[in-house]
């Protein structure tokens, strides 16, 4: 029986096993797929016990996806960018990593929002603002300028990691004061919240969505909730909006495909299921 594995620190709130246990019970294989708490400090003993404890591979997250990048053979160019891995396997006993938040988050708005990456206005490159500048950020500018975003406005709280985060990625993305995003809404195709603004028990991220042209697309990447203060806010002034919910889903299918030999789904059954636990 093949076994996978969630690995983090703290790891109790993650729902990658429900999404893999759907699929292994669809799919009707014979497999595991387990949470396993990890300090950093026994990260890497961790990772040499793999092949010895029965895993085929699993996903790593916070605060392992750069350790993981580290440790792994990395052949992903997408990782290799980040610097971050999100998916390990054993090959042959050599441990090996690639990330795949990038290719969740275009397929989730793929799949929910299709035409998303072309400009409504007409002629030209789409643009984006997009807020934060920690991992998910990073995946996510990696993502747009890969679908031919012609400029991409990065604000975020502490403005010198937007200026970091910018200078990985060339002169397509504009680092913007928060005051500024605001106004640089008004030529966006695309909205995107990075920050955990607008998670359960934190505060909700007030920005002022006047100047957002009415066909723009607001995504977040939180998901919890389903709803975020944000996406309530665009869907009420009547912005299409997609939710954070299916990067996660999307961002699994290819661990699974790895680990267990089928290409699984992202279908609303599995949808509903996640949304019931959230
Ligand atoms: P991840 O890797 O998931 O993107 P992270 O590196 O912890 O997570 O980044 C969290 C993001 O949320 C950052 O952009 C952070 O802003 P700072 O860089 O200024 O810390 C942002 N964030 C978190 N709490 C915030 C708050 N109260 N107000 C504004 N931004 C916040």
């Amino acid at each position: 029986m093949k076994r996978a594995f969630v690995v983090g620190y703290p790891i109790a709130h993650s729902r990658s096993p429900l999404i893999h246990n759907f699929w292994l019970r669809g799919l009707g294989l014979e497999g595991s797929y387990e949470r396993v708490a990890v300090p950093p400090d026994a990260f890497p003993a961790f990772l040499d016990t793999l092949g010895a404890q029965g895993f085929a591979g699993g996903n790593v997250t916070v605060p392992h996806k750069e350790a993981a990048f580290e440790r792994a053979v990395v052949e992903d160019a997408v990782a290799r960018a980040l610097g971050a891995v999100n998916t390990l396997w054993l090959e042959g006993g050599v441990l090996k990593g690639a990330n795949t938040d990038v290719a969740g988050f275009l397929a989730n708005l793929d799949q929910s929002a299709p035409g998303w990456d072309r400009t409504a206005s007409g002629g030209g490159p789409p643009r984006a603002v997009v807020l934060g500048a920690g991992g998910a950020a990073r995946a996510v500018l990696y993502g747009l300028l890969q679908r031919g975003f012609g400029e991409i406005a990065l604000a975020n709280r502490t403005i010198e990691r937007a200026e970091t985060l910018a200078s990985h990625f060339g002169p397509k993305i504009r680092v913007l004061s928060w005051q500024a995003m605001e106004d640089a809404l008004a030529g966006a195709d695309l909205l995107v919240n990075t920050t955990s603004l607008g998670m359960k028990g934190q505060p909700p991220l007030d920005i002022d969505l006047s100047r957002l042209p009415g066909a723009a697309l607001v995504t977040d990447i939180v998901y919890v909730p389903l709803e975020t203060p944000l996406l309530a806010k665009a869907r009420r002034a009547g912005y299409r909006t997609v939710d954070g919910l299916g990067m996660l889903l999307h961002q699994a299918v290819s661990g699974f495909e790895r680990w267990f030999g089928v290409r699984p789904v992202v279908s609303e059954e599995l949808r509903a299921l996640i949304i019931a636990d959230i």
